[in-house]
């Protein structure tokens, strides 16, 4: 069935308001809102021997947001892991407001395995959102565009705006340049003057409703995954 601008919505697709909010502890992320502990007990007798296996893990069991392959593996080691699999990509984001955003963008970096997520403007950044994965992450933070340039220039990655402004090319049919710098603006403004200017190309995420523009988090995460479906291997996924 089509519904035109004629048809009245159904009450019962409206949201319900009236409903209380779930009562969730602050602090606690989406995985830690359930009753059920998630993860791994403790591990049972013999231990592995493996260096990369925390003691206290082992002995405690691991409740860390980590696929299992990584189940009770020491942090360092997880980091170190990742390094042989990180692609090739980067992610920058505008911090020059109060970005909400940046949590998420981190969180779905770590996913798709980016080799680091830049932060350019205020350093602080609400981490939440990021449920533990900056932790995995190289973070790397840079006072202006200028200092992000400098840095994409030392390691041959190019800037690839990502924004709806005029002069963008469509993300569905552009080609994704292999070592991408993807950059994000921030929540209102989008991305800034001096970073447009920076970018040897913009993308836009092709829109068809009436809002301007889609949360940035949710942008970064369909970018990422244009570059992943262009240039990472399937085979190589969990
Ligand atoms: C909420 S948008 C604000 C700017 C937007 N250009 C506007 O006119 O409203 C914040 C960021 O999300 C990303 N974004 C949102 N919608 C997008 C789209 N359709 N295509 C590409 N990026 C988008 C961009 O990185 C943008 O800088």
């Amino acid at each position: 069935m089509t519904v035109g601008p004629q048809d009245e919505v159904s009450q019962e697709l409206m949201p319900d308001r009236s409903a209380a909010e779930p009562d969730q502890e602050p602090g606690r992320g989406p995985t830690e809102w359930l009753d059920a502990p998630v993860g791994v007990g403790p591990h049972p007798l013999p231990w592995p021997t493996d260096p990369r296996y925390d003691p206290e893990l082992l002995e405690q069991g691991d409740r860390r947001n980590v696929v299992d392959h990584y189940r009770y593996w020491r942090r360092e080691a997880i980091v170190a892991d990742l390094d042989t699999r990180r692609h090739p990509f980067h992610v920058a984001i505008e911090n020059f407001g109060h970005d909400h955003n940046i949590g998420t963008v981190v969180r779905t970096a770590n996913a798709f395995a980016a080799e680091a997520v830049h932060i350019i403007g205020r350093k602080r950044w609400n981490r939440r959102g990021a449920m533990v994965t900056d932790r995995y992450q190289h973070l790397l933070h840079h006072p202006t565009v200028e200092d992000l340039v400098e840095y994409a220039d030392r390691h041959d990655l190019v800037i690839v705006g990502v924004d709806n402004v005029p002069g963008s090319v469509p993300l569905e049919s552009a080609e994704l340049p292999r070592r991408a710098l993807l950059l994000f603006g921030t929540e209102g403004p989008g991305v800034s003057e001096d970073a447009r200017t920076a970018a040897a190309m913009t993308v836009s995420i092709a829109q068809y409703g009436s809002t301007r523009s889609i949360n940035a988090g949710v942008a970064a995460g369909i970018a990422m995954h244009g570059w992943v479906r262009q240039h990472a291997d399937p085979a190589g996924a969990w």
